[in-house]
């Protein structure tokens, strides 16, 4: 009989292996203690299983191996800076490149370049060093992500998407002289990886360019976002990767991009742009903060490596392997009961520890603790989104963020499907148990995006 079913599977095979070091419930339990029960200070080498973010940590192919070999070290005018130049006007449509060493420098010339004092900066969420460049240009961040994305439950297919009357309400409170572009992220990380719609895109386009202002991408997983469109918006499904994720830029003025996520490299980024005046100032900052206008922060090779991982990204049988890996664990965690956000997104699976751990309230960190009770059982490194992510607001206040996420982050071309098992049945365990748990109290925090270097005991 025919199976009914098309599975996919990955479009390359192993070459080389990494060995993993096995650990002992006690070694883990000392790991933790010393690591403050902070998954992000625990040692790589005491992680069996490694979730803690999908940044940085891919796979590079045999290609993007030889390409490191023709690294052109020069300080100036390198050849493969001229290369990934040539590789973002083609893949991407935009004009003109400023490299950075990774996704934030960008974001942080961006912001030096474009916002003033006094800005609001509308954005479909937030991303940690996103929205923190934007506020130390002196701008302030408002989000308009459509209500949707703040409900884990709620299986609407593009929770990314921009509420066009949260952008109209501010351009009537402040007046559109005040926001100097709106920044679009493709797919949203904190909301789970998910998709904008193109549909959104040419409406927000459409009602932006009315008004005068600009839309920034935040364009680090784009191509996950343009899988999402060709499998679920209509007049798409014939649409190739590469084909879409043109379109998607075509709606804007440019792009922040990090190179760690999509381009599958383990360093490199980008500032794309259409506008020669903001390049021009770009250009010109690029050389206080990163280096050269033709390097930015990266070696030859590393630009070389990027060039190559772009065009890998864009095909269509890595993308359908790289989300099918993703859903697989979904699916099998959804198996077990335990509560992810839907739908499923693109870059790792969410686990909502408010209705894991419930009877932990959220100023006793609920995902912080979970995380820790997840590396506990089987060393599966994971990473808390949620209230510590968050940090305070300019007053000092806390921001109480209404996901309260453990994610599970899954680096492209890394783990097999047998660490896929491994992860879901580990999860379970946890879940058994939870009743159990208890919550974490900090105990050192430092001043900017703390969630890195925060410290904790269990209560
Ligand atoms: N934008 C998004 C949506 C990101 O996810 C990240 C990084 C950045 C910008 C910044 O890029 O790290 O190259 O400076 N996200 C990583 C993560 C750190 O684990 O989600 P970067």
């Amino acid at each position: 009989m025919l199976p009914n079913k098309n599975s996919w599977a990955e479009p390359y095979k192993i070459k080389m292996v990494e060995l993993l070091k096995m650990t002992t419930a006690e070694q883990r339990k000392k790991a933790l203690e010393d690591a403050g029960y902070n998954t992000f200070l625990l040692k790589s080498e005491d992680v069996y299983i490694d979730l803690l973010t999908d940044s940085g940590t891919s796979a590079m192919s045999d290609e993007q191996w030889s390409g490191m070999m023709l690294g052109d070290e020069a300080y100036a005018g390198s050849k493969n800076y001229y290369n990934l130049e040539k590789t973002v006007q083609d893949i991407y449509g935009y004009k003109y490149l400023v490299p950075t060493h990774q996704g934030r420098g960008a974001e942080n010339i961006l912001s030096q370049v474009m916002i003033k004092p006094g800005d609001i900066v509308p954005g479909n969420m937030y991303f940690t060093t996103t929205r923190l460049h934007q506020e130390l240009a002196g701008g302030d961040f408002h989000d308009v992500i459509v209500d949707e994305a703040h409900d884990s439950a709620s299986a609407y297919p593009f929770k990314g998407n921009i509420d066009l009357n949260k952008v109209e309400k501010l351009v009537q409170e402040y007046g559109a002289a005040r926001i100097p572009y709106i920044c679009v992220a493709v797919t949203v990380n904190l909301a789970g990886g998910q998709p904008v719609s193109m549909a959104n895109l040419k409406e927000l386009r459409a009602y932006t360019q009315e008004k005068g202002i600009k839309i920034m991408l935040d364009m680090t997983r784009i191509a996950e976002n343009a899988y999402f469109i060709q499998q679920k918006e209509e007049g798409y499904r014939l649409k190739t990767i590469a084909e879409i994720v043109n379109e998607i830029c075509s709606y804007t003025d440019g792009g922040t991009f990090s190179g760690k996520k999509d381009a599958l490299v383990n360093i490199g980024g980008f500032l794309a742009l259409n506008d020669w005046d903001v390049f021009e100032e770009a250009r010109n900052m690029v050389v206080v903060y990163e280096g050269l206008h033709t390097y930015g922060g990266l070696a030859g090779r590393d630009m070389e490596a990027m060039a190559i991982g772009i065009r890998e990204s864009v095909q269509d049988a890595h993308m359908k392997a790289r989300i099918g890996q993703v859903l697989y664990l979904g699916e099998q965690m959804e198996a077990f009961g335990i509560p992810i956000v839907k739908p499923i997104g693109g870059h790792g699976i969410f686990v909502d520890a408010k209705q894991f751990l419930p009877h932990i309230p959220q100023d006793d960190f609920p995902a912080q603790t979970l995380a820790a009770e997840i590396y506990l059982d089987a060393g599966i490194r994971t990473m808390e989104r949620g209230i510590v992510s968050a940090g305070r607001k300019a007053n000092g206040e806390n921001y109480y963020p209404n996901l309260e996420l453990v994610r599970f982050t899954i680096p492209r071309r890394v783990y097999t499907q047998a660490h896929m098992d491994v992860i879901a049945e580990s999860t379970a365990r946890v879940y058994e148990r939870r009743k159990e748990i208890k919550g974490l109290k900090m105990v050192y925090e430092p001043k900017y995006l703390r969630f890195f270097q925060a410290r904790f005991q269990p209560l």
